[in-house]
This record gives C-alpha cells, sequence and structure tokens, in this order.
C-alpha cells in the first residue's frame, strides 16, 4: 500500500477512536525528500490520498492543498530524531486534560517506559502552528517517542503506521489512567531503578523464544 493511503488509514484510524476532534490533529512520514503531511484543516470522513501533501523539511511543497499547520512541529522532530519515521499529533481527551494541567506523564506505571524513559515531558505552552512551538516540542521529546504539548495535546512517533497508532492510543490510556489515580489519591512514583528495570525487560518483552 503506498505511504498516501497508509497514511489516510492512519488519520481514519484516529478518528475512528474519537481521538481527532473536528479537524484537530495531523499525522506525517519521514520520506526520501521531506515528508508527506495531512493538509490544514483535515477531514477524515473525505480525507483522499490525493489531498496528502509532499513537502521538504523546509517548508516547500509544490502548490495544491496547504500542508497542516503544524509542519514545522513534524518537520522539527523529523530533522533531530533519524529514529522518528511516522507521527502522529492529536488533542485526545486524556493527554490533552494532563497537558492542560501543564504537567508531564510521570513514572506511576512501569509502562511510561515504552516512550523511551521514566517520564513523557510537557513541552511548555506557546501558539500552535509556530517555529517555537516546534522548538519547545523537539526540546521536550528528546530521548523519547512522545512528549505533552502544554493547553494542546500530545506528538509521538514511531517507525511503522501501526506503532504510531499504537503509541497514541497507549499514550492516550496512560494518560487516562494517571488522571484517575490522581482523581482517587496520590499515586505512589516508580523509583529510578524501578523504571530502569522495566527498560530493560523491554528490550527482550514479547518475543517468543524460538522452539528449535
Ligand atoms: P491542522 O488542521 O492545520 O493540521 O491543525 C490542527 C491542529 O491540531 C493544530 O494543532
Amino acid at each position: 500500500m503506498s505511504l498516501r493511503q497508509q497514511l489516510v488509514d492512519l488519520y481514519r484510524a484516529l478518528a475512528a477512536r474519537d481521538m481527532l476532534i473536528g479537524s484537530s490533529g495531523n499525522v506525517s512520514v519521514r520520506t526520501a525528500f521531506g515528508m508527506l503531511i495531512t493538509p490544514t484543516g483535515c477531514d477524515a470522513a473525505t480525507l483522499t490520498d490525493d489531498q496528502i501533501v509532499a513537502m521538504d523539511l523546509d517548508g516547500r511543497w509544490p502548490g495544491g492543498l496547504q500542508p497542516s499547520s503544524e509542519w514545522e512541529l513534524h518537520a522539527a522532530i523529523l530533522r533531530a530524531d533519524p529514529n522518528a519515521v511516522w507521527i502522529v499529533h492529536t488533542h485526545s481527551d486524556h493527554a490533552t486534560a494532563l497537558a492542560c494541567l501543564n504537567r508531564p506523564l510521570p513514572a506511576f506505571h512501569y509502562n511510561v517506559a515504552e516512550f523511551g524513559g521514566d517520564d513523557v515531558r510537557c513541552a511548555p505552552y506557546v501558539t500552535f502552528g509556530t517555529p517555537e512551538l516546534a522548538v519547545l516540542a523537539a526540546r521536550a521529546i528528546a530521548g523519547r517517542s512522545a512528549c505533552l504539548l502544554a493547553n494542546h495535546g500530545m506528538i509521538c512517533h514511531a517507525a511503522t503506521a501501526g506503532a504510531a497508532l499504537s503509541a497514541a492510543i497507549r499514550l492516550e490510556a496512560l494518560c487516562r489512567q494517571y488522571l484517575l489515580a490522581l482523581a482517587a489519591g496520590r499515586p505512589r512514583l516508580l523509583t529510578r531503578d524501578e523504571m530502569d528495570d522495566a527498560i530493560a525487560r523491554y528490550g527482550r518483552y514479547g518475543q517468543q523464544e524460538s522452539m528449535t
């Protein structure tokens, strides 16, 4: 399947899970010349592969539909991290609620380690669609595969479209669980050693031993 169609399917899969409210949220994928990204004001119901915008990481595209207003956010992360391939930005409910507290997702659950460290940081608030947001987000996501964006939402990346969808769903679930725990009391945070053990174990997690 073409990268363009995979982007359309990824955007639709996020919408089907109520993770895109209206036209909020956008997705991109790295290419040899830069990236493919959803157009601004995207509608999951009518999005087609020919509406996907091809552009370089400096903001040049051949015309036609305008790229997402957050293209610089995507470009900054693609530029900073060679491991970033598929990028998802959403305003999903629980990630956004936590981001509106201007708080990171701390090590309240070992699954936080899936995002590359012992927290998911929250980039400070600046206006959406600005180069300043791109710089702050690239800084907050450094060494991780996700970060929150204060008073805005979240962004995450992965090596495949399926993994990027899964990462967005898992981050949203962890934010929901953290907010539930906060509402019920004061969650115990895991220690650095406990998180280091979880991170080390993730290196072997989910692999079936060879039977031969
Ligand atoms: P676009 O419609 O331009 O992609 O912007 C939506 C959004 O989420 C802004 O942060």
